[in-house]
Protein backbone atom coordinates (compact mmCIF):
# COMPACT_ATOMS: atom_id res chain seq x y z
CA UNK A 1 0.00 0.00 0.00
CA UNK A 2 1.18 3.24 -0.86
CA UNK A 3 2.12 6.08 1.71
CA UNK A 4 -0.90 8.24 0.94
CA UNK A 5 -2.98 5.28 0.52
CA UNK A 6 -2.04 4.37 3.93
CA UNK A 7 -2.65 8.09 5.54
CA UNK A 8 -6.21 7.81 3.51
CA UNK A 9 -7.50 4.62 5.51
CA UNK A 10 -6.02 5.68 9.16
CA UNK A 11 -7.32 9.70 8.83
CA UNK A 12 -8.05 9.59 12.59
CA UNK A 13 -4.75 8.42 13.23
CA UNK A 14 -2.96 10.78 11.48
CA UNK A 15 -2.26 13.13 14.34
CA UNK A 16 -0.32 10.32 16.10
CA UNK A 17 1.76 9.47 13.24
CA UNK A 18 4.19 11.76 12.96
CA UNK A 19 3.44 13.16 16.79
CA UNK A 20 7.56 12.21 17.66
CA UNK A 21 10.38 9.93 16.05
CA UNK A 22 9.34 7.64 19.27
CA UNK A 23 5.84 7.67 18.77
CA UNK A 24 6.14 7.23 14.92
CA UNK A 25 8.58 3.90 16.28
CA UNK A 26 5.53 2.58 17.64
CA UNK A 27 2.77 3.56 14.71
CA UNK A 28 0.85 0.36 13.08
CA UNK A 29 1.48 2.33 9.78
CA UNK A 30 4.32 3.98 9.78
CA UNK A 31 7.63 1.82 9.40
CA UNK A 32 9.51 1.12 12.84
CA UNK A 33 12.56 3.14 13.11
CA UNK A 34 14.44 6.16 13.03
CA UNK A 35 12.59 9.04 11.08
CA UNK A 36 13.85 10.43 7.98
CA UNK A 37 14.01 14.04 7.03
CA UNK A 38 14.61 15.37 3.99
CA UNK A 39 17.70 17.94 4.72
CA UNK A 40 16.63 21.11 2.37
CA UNK A 41 14.07 18.50 0.39
CA UNK A 42 15.78 16.16 -1.13
CA UNK A 43 19.40 18.32 -1.56
CA UNK A 44 21.62 15.21 -3.08
CA UNK A 45 19.36 15.62 -6.21
CA UNK A 46 17.93 19.32 -6.80
CA UNK A 47 18.72 22.65 -5.56
CA UNK A 48 18.35 23.01 -2.30
CA UNK A 49 15.09 24.39 -0.47
CA UNK A 50 12.84 24.58 -3.23
CA UNK A 51 9.21 23.04 -3.76
CA UNK A 52 11.04 20.27 -6.63
CA UNK A 53 13.54 19.29 -4.12
CA UNK A 54 11.00 18.86 -1.27
CA UNK A 55 8.66 17.13 -3.95
CA UNK A 56 11.48 14.58 -4.84
CA UNK A 57 12.06 14.03 -0.65
CA UNK A 58 8.15 12.88 -0.62
CA UNK A 59 8.19 11.01 -3.31
CA UNK A 60 11.84 8.85 -1.76
CA UNK A 61 9.57 8.29 1.40
CA UNK A 62 10.77 11.11 3.80
CA UNK A 63 8.97 11.38 6.70
CA UNK A 64 9.74 15.34 7.48
CA UNK A 65 10.76 17.62 4.65
CA UNK A 66 13.61 20.71 6.34
CA UNK A 67 13.12 24.25 5.26
CA UNK A 68 14.81 26.73 7.06
CA UNK A 69 12.99 29.61 7.56
CA UNK A 70 14.62 33.24 6.85
CA UNK A 71 12.41 36.45 6.69
CA UNK A 72 11.50 39.00 3.61
CA UNK A 73 11.72 42.79 3.73
CA UNK A 74 8.30 42.28 4.32
CA UNK A 75 7.90 39.92 6.84
CA UNK A 76 7.29 36.62 5.00
CA UNK A 77 9.29 33.73 5.81
CA UNK A 78 10.64 32.28 2.80
CA UNK A 79 13.06 28.96 3.18
CA UNK A 80 16.70 29.68 2.76
CA UNK A 81 19.82 28.65 4.57
CA UNK A 82 20.64 31.62 5.03
CA UNK A 83 19.95 35.11 4.48
CA UNK A 84 22.65 36.08 1.62
CA UNK A 85 21.44 34.35 -1.10
CA UNK A 86 24.28 34.61 -4.28
CA UNK A 87 25.26 31.00 -3.80
CA UNK A 88 21.65 29.43 -3.95
CA UNK A 89 20.12 31.92 -6.44
CA UNK A 90 20.40 33.89 -9.52
CA UNK A 91 20.06 36.85 -7.74
CA UNK A 92 23.93 38.31 -9.12
CA UNK A 93 22.35 38.29 -12.56
CA UNK A 94 19.33 40.69 -12.27
CA UNK A 95 20.84 43.80 -13.16
CA UNK A 96 17.54 45.58 -11.04
CA UNK A 97 18.75 44.24 -8.28
CA UNK A 98 22.41 45.04 -8.64
CA UNK A 99 22.74 48.00 -5.98
CA UNK A 100 21.23 46.10 -3.04
CA UNK A 101 24.53 44.36 -3.02
CA UNK A 102 25.94 45.26 0.59
CA UNK A 103 28.12 44.12 3.38
CA UNK A 104 26.12 42.95 6.34
CA UNK A 105 27.40 41.33 9.72
CA UNK A 106 25.95 37.60 10.43
CA UNK A 107 26.63 36.28 13.80
CA UNK A 108 29.33 38.36 14.08
CA UNK A 109 31.14 37.97 10.60
CA UNK A 110 31.14 39.79 7.52
CA UNK A 111 29.16 38.94 4.41
CA UNK A 112 28.71 40.50 1.33
CA UNK A 113 25.79 39.71 -0.95
CA UNK A 114 22.19 39.96 -1.68
CA UNK A 115 20.37 39.45 1.71
CA UNK A 116 16.65 38.41 1.64
CA UNK A 117 15.84 41.28 4.38
CA UNK A 118 16.26 43.78 1.77
CA UNK A 119 13.71 42.36 -1.18
CA UNK A 120 10.06 41.70 -0.38
CA UNK A 121 8.69 38.38 -1.11
CA UNK A 122 7.32 39.38 -4.58
CA UNK A 123 10.75 40.37 -5.60
CA UNK A 124 12.37 37.25 -4.55
CA UNK A 125 9.69 35.30 -6.27
CA UNK A 126 11.96 36.81 -10.03
CA UNK A 127 14.76 34.61 -8.66
CA UNK A 128 15.42 31.58 -9.63
CA UNK A 129 17.61 28.49 -7.64
CA UNK A 130 20.74 27.19 -8.19
CA UNK A 131 22.51 24.25 -7.54
CA UNK A 132 24.71 25.13 -3.79
CA UNK A 133 27.63 22.84 -4.58
CA UNK A 134 27.70 22.58 -8.61
CA UNK A 135 31.30 21.38 -8.23
CA UNK A 136 30.20 18.41 -6.04
CA UNK A 137 26.83 17.66 -7.53
CA UNK A 138 27.43 18.93 -11.17
CA UNK A 139 24.03 16.86 -12.02
CA UNK A 140 21.96 19.05 -10.18
CA UNK A 141 23.00 22.59 -12.50
CA UNK A 142 20.53 20.90 -14.93
CA UNK A 143 18.06 22.28 -12.70
CA UNK A 144 19.22 25.73 -11.99
CA UNK A 145 16.62 28.12 -12.90
CA UNK A 146 13.47 26.38 -13.01
CA UNK A 147 12.51 26.83 -8.95
CA UNK A 148 11.24 29.69 -7.22
CA UNK A 149 11.91 30.28 -3.46
CA UNK A 150 9.19 28.89 -1.20
CA UNK A 151 7.24 30.49 1.23
CA UNK A 152 6.70 28.66 4.53
CA UNK A 153 3.31 28.80 3.84
CA UNK A 154 4.10 27.00 0.26
CA UNK A 155 6.12 24.30 1.62
CA UNK A 156 3.71 23.49 4.55
CA UNK A 157 0.70 23.04 1.39
CA UNK A 158 2.74 20.37 0.40
CA UNK A 159 3.44 18.99 3.24
CA UNK A 160 -0.35 18.49 4.19
CA UNK A 161 -1.17 17.61 0.66
CA UNK A 162 1.60 14.70 0.71
CA UNK A 163 0.98 13.91 4.42
CA UNK A 164 4.75 14.27 5.58
CA UNK A 165 5.97 16.19 8.73
CA UNK A 166 7.81 19.63 8.48
CA UNK A 167 10.74 20.49 10.64
CA UNK A 168 11.45 23.44 10.38
CA UNK A 169 14.27 25.61 11.28
CA UNK A 170 14.91 29.07 12.69
CA UNK A 171 17.61 30.87 10.81
CA UNK A 172 19.58 33.28 12.22
CA UNK A 173 17.44 34.06 14.74
CA UNK A 174 19.75 37.02 16.17
CA UNK A 175 20.41 38.94 13.04
CA UNK A 176 16.50 39.10 12.12
CA UNK A 177 15.42 39.77 15.67
CA UNK A 178 18.20 43.11 15.52
CA UNK A 179 16.80 43.45 11.87
CA UNK A 180 13.58 44.02 13.39
CA UNK A 181 11.77 40.88 11.73
CA UNK A 182 11.59 38.65 14.38
CA UNK A 183 10.92 35.01 13.21
CA UNK A 184 9.67 33.02 15.96
CA UNK A 185 6.48 34.68 16.50
CA UNK A 186 5.80 34.70 12.58
CA UNK A 187 6.49 31.37 12.62
CA UNK A 188 4.32 30.33 15.34
CA UNK A 189 1.28 32.00 13.80
CA UNK A 190 2.18 30.74 10.52
CA UNK A 191 2.21 27.17 12.19
CA UNK A 192 -1.16 28.21 14.41
CA UNK A 193 -3.21 28.94 11.11
CA UNK A 194 -2.29 25.90 9.92
CA UNK A 195 -3.50 23.65 12.53
CA UNK A 196 -0.20 22.85 14.10
CA UNK A 197 -0.97 23.66 18.04
CA UNK A 198 -0.26 20.20 19.38
CA UNK A 199 2.56 18.46 20.66
CA UNK A 200 1.44 15.55 18.80
CA UNK A 201 1.23 17.90 15.17
CA UNK A 202 3.80 16.20 12.84
CA UNK A 203 6.12 19.92 13.61
CA UNK A 204 9.86 19.50 15.00
CA UNK A 205 11.30 23.35 15.17
CA UNK A 206 15.13 23.47 15.96
CA UNK A 207 17.72 26.44 16.08
CA UNK A 208 21.29 26.67 16.95
CA UNK A 209 20.47 29.04 19.17
CA UNK A 210 19.59 28.58 22.57
CA UNK A 211 18.07 31.73 23.34
CA UNK A 212 15.02 31.45 21.17
CA UNK A 213 14.21 28.10 21.75
CA UNK A 214 13.49 28.70 25.29
CA UNK A 215 11.03 31.67 24.03
CA UNK A 216 9.54 29.45 21.76
CA UNK A 217 8.87 27.00 24.79
CA UNK A 218 6.29 30.08 26.01
CA UNK A 219 4.58 30.23 22.44
CA UNK A 220 4.12 26.74 21.29
CA UNK A 221 3.88 23.05 22.45
CA UNK A 222 5.29 21.53 19.12
CA UNK A 223 8.40 19.41 19.72
CA UNK A 224 11.94 21.79 19.83
CA UNK A 225 15.20 20.57 19.03
CA UNK A 226 18.65 22.28 19.90
CA UNK A 227 20.85 21.95 16.83
CA UNK A 228 24.48 21.95 18.60
CA UNK A 229 27.27 22.78 16.44
CA UNK A 230 31.16 21.63 16.72
CA UNK A 231 31.99 21.10 20.21
CA UNK A 232 34.66 24.43 20.21
CA UNK A 233 31.78 27.02 18.99
CA UNK A 234 28.98 28.93 20.68
CA UNK A 235 25.73 29.36 19.97
CA UNK A 236 26.07 33.17 18.74
CA UNK A 237 23.25 34.21 22.23
CA UNK A 238 26.12 32.71 23.96
CA UNK A 239 28.57 34.63 22.30
CA UNK A 240 26.01 37.81 23.16
CA UNK A 241 24.77 37.34 26.67
CA UNK A 242 28.47 35.97 27.56
CA UNK A 243 27.08 32.50 28.32
CA UNK A 244 30.94 30.67 28.42
CA UNK A 245 29.21 27.68 27.76
CA UNK A 246 30.11 25.86 24.08
CA UNK A 247 28.41 23.48 22.35
CA UNK A 248 30.74 21.08 23.63
CA UNK A 249 29.75 21.91 27.31
CA UNK A 250 26.11 21.49 26.27
CA UNK A 251 26.62 18.11 25.24
CA UNK A 252 27.89 16.96 28.57
CA UNK A 253 25.18 15.64 30.90
CA UNK A 254 24.73 17.99 32.90
CA UNK A 255 24.61 20.19 29.60
CA UNK A 256 21.67 17.78 27.79
CA UNK A 257 19.90 17.91 31.40
CA UNK A 258 19.72 21.66 31.03
CA UNK A 259 18.26 21.45 27.40
CA UNK A 260 16.03 18.96 28.40
CA UNK A 261 14.51 22.03 30.11
CA UNK A 262 13.11 23.50 26.91
CA UNK A 263 13.60 21.28 24.28
CA UNK A 264 12.25 17.60 23.79
CA UNK A 265 16.01 16.45 21.46
CA UNK A 266 18.99 17.50 20.28
CA UNK A 267 19.97 17.44 16.17
CA UNK A 268 23.89 17.18 16.91
CA UNK A 269 26.54 16.81 13.81
CA UNK A 270 27.08 13.60 13.16
CA UNK A 271 30.89 13.85 13.80
CA UNK A 272 30.20 14.28 17.67
CA UNK A 273 28.40 10.96 17.12
CA UNK A 274 31.11 9.25 15.44
CA UNK A 275 33.90 11.08 15.65
CA UNK A 276 37.29 11.34 12.59
CA UNK A 277 40.86 10.97 13.73
CA UNK A 278 43.66 13.45 11.66
CA UNK A 279 43.08 11.17 8.38
CA UNK A 280 39.58 10.90 8.18
CA UNK A 281 38.74 7.66 9.23
CA UNK A 282 36.26 7.27 12.17
CA UNK A 283 37.01 6.59 15.89
CA UNK A 284 34.51 4.59 18.39
CA UNK A 285 31.31 6.60 18.77
CA UNK A 286 30.93 8.83 21.82
CA UNK A 287 28.44 8.59 24.73
CA UNK A 288 26.16 11.39 23.02
CA UNK A 289 23.29 9.37 22.11
CA UNK A 290 23.11 7.45 25.73
CA UNK A 291 23.33 10.26 27.48
CA UNK A 292 21.08 12.30 25.42
CA UNK A 293 18.52 9.94 26.11
CA UNK A 294 19.17 9.59 29.67
CA UNK A 295 18.14 12.97 29.68
CA UNK A 296 15.24 11.74 27.88
CA UNK A 297 15.93 13.49 24.69
CA UNK A 298 15.39 12.32 21.06
CA UNK A 299 18.64 12.20 18.85
CA UNK A 300 18.56 13.49 14.92
CA UNK A 301 22.68 14.15 13.74
CA UNK A 302 23.04 15.90 10.36
CA UNK A 303 23.55 15.69 7.64
CA UNK A 304 23.95 12.34 6.07
CA UNK A 305 24.95 12.24 2.40
CA UNK A 306 25.88 9.65 -0.14
CA UNK A 307 29.43 11.12 -1.74
CA UNK A 308 32.66 10.57 -0.30
CA UNK A 309 33.32 14.12 0.16
CA UNK A 310 31.27 13.81 3.02
CA UNK A 311 31.86 10.54 4.17
CA UNK A 312 34.72 9.04 6.75
CA UNK A 313 37.95 7.43 4.74
CA UNK A 314 37.08 3.96 5.49
CA UNK A 315 33.66 4.49 3.40
CA UNK A 316 34.93 6.05 0.54
CA UNK A 317 34.47 4.10 -2.70
CA UNK A 318 36.30 4.32 -5.92
CA UNK A 319 39.64 5.81 -7.31
CA UNK A 320 41.11 8.24 -5.18
CA UNK A 321 42.58 9.76 -8.49
CA UNK A 322 40.35 10.23 -10.31
CA UNK A 323 39.05 13.71 -10.92
CA UNK A 324 35.47 12.89 -9.76
CA UNK A 325 36.31 10.64 -6.80
CA UNK A 326 34.60 13.10 -4.17
CA UNK A 327 31.21 13.63 -5.65
CA UNK A 328 31.15 9.63 -6.81
CA UNK A 329 29.06 7.24 -3.87
CA UNK A 330 30.36 6.03 -1.81
CA UNK A 331 29.59 2.91 0.97
CA UNK A 332 26.80 5.35 2.19
CA UNK A 333 24.32 2.69 3.55
CA UNK A 334 27.48 1.41 5.72
CA UNK A 335 27.38 4.68 7.56
CA UNK A 336 23.50 4.70 8.18
CA UNK A 337 23.47 1.21 9.33
CA UNK A 338 26.05 1.90 11.76
CA UNK A 339 23.82 5.53 13.11
CA UNK A 340 20.73 3.44 12.72
CA UNK A 341 22.68 0.34 15.15
CA UNK A 342 23.91 3.46 17.45
CA UNK A 343 20.08 3.88 18.18
CA UNK A 344 19.67 7.59 16.47
CA UNK A 345 15.90 8.64 16.63
CA UNK A 346 15.95 10.04 12.94
CA UNK A 347 18.59 11.81 10.65
CA UNK A 348 19.15 14.53 8.58
CA UNK A 349 20.03 13.54 4.81
CA UNK A 350 20.42 14.77 1.57
CA UNK A 351 19.65 11.39 -0.05
CA UNK A 352 15.51 10.01 1.37
CA UNK A 353 16.02 7.22 -1.12
CA UNK A 354 18.97 5.51 0.14
CA UNK A 355 17.95 6.38 3.60
CA UNK A 356 14.50 4.94 3.73
CA UNK A 357 15.68 1.72 1.24
CA UNK A 358 18.62 1.14 4.21
CA UNK A 359 16.18 1.32 7.05
CA UNK A 360 14.00 -0.89 5.49
CA UNK A 361 16.31 -3.61 5.22
CA UNK A 362 17.57 -2.44 8.59
CA UNK A 363 14.59 -3.02 10.11
CA UNK A 364 14.57 -6.47 8.91
CA UNK A 365 17.79 -7.63 10.60
O1 LIG B 1 19.11 21.52 10.78
C1 LIG B 1 19.88 20.36 10.74
C2 LIG B 1 20.93 20.69 9.80
O2 LIG B 1 20.25 21.15 8.68
C3 LIG B 1 21.80 21.74 10.39
O3 LIG B 1 22.66 22.16 9.50
O4 LIG B 1 23.49 24.04 8.27
O5 LIG B 1 22.27 22.26 7.10
O6 LIG B 1 21.05 23.86 8.52
P1 LIG B 1 22.33 23.14 8.29
CA1 LIG C 1 18.84 23.08 8.71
Amino acid sequence: MSRRARFAVCLVAVAALFSTGIEAQGSPTVPKGPIIIGHRGASGYRPEHTLGSYKLAIEMGADYIEPDLVSTKDGFLVARHEPEISGTTDVASHPEFANRKKTKSIDGAPVTGWFTDDFTMAELKTLRAVERLPDIRPGNTAFNGIYQIPTFQEVIDLAKQEHVGIYPETKHPTYFRNEGLPLEERMVAVLKKNGYTKKSDPVFIQSFETANLRVLRQLTPLHLVQLLDEAPLRPFDHLLSGDPRTYGDMMTPAGLADIATYADGIGPWKNSIVPWDATGHSLPATSLIRDAHAAGLTVHPYTFRRENNFLPAELQQGNPKAPTFLHATGDFPAELRKFFDLGVDGLFTDDSDVAVAVRAKWLKR
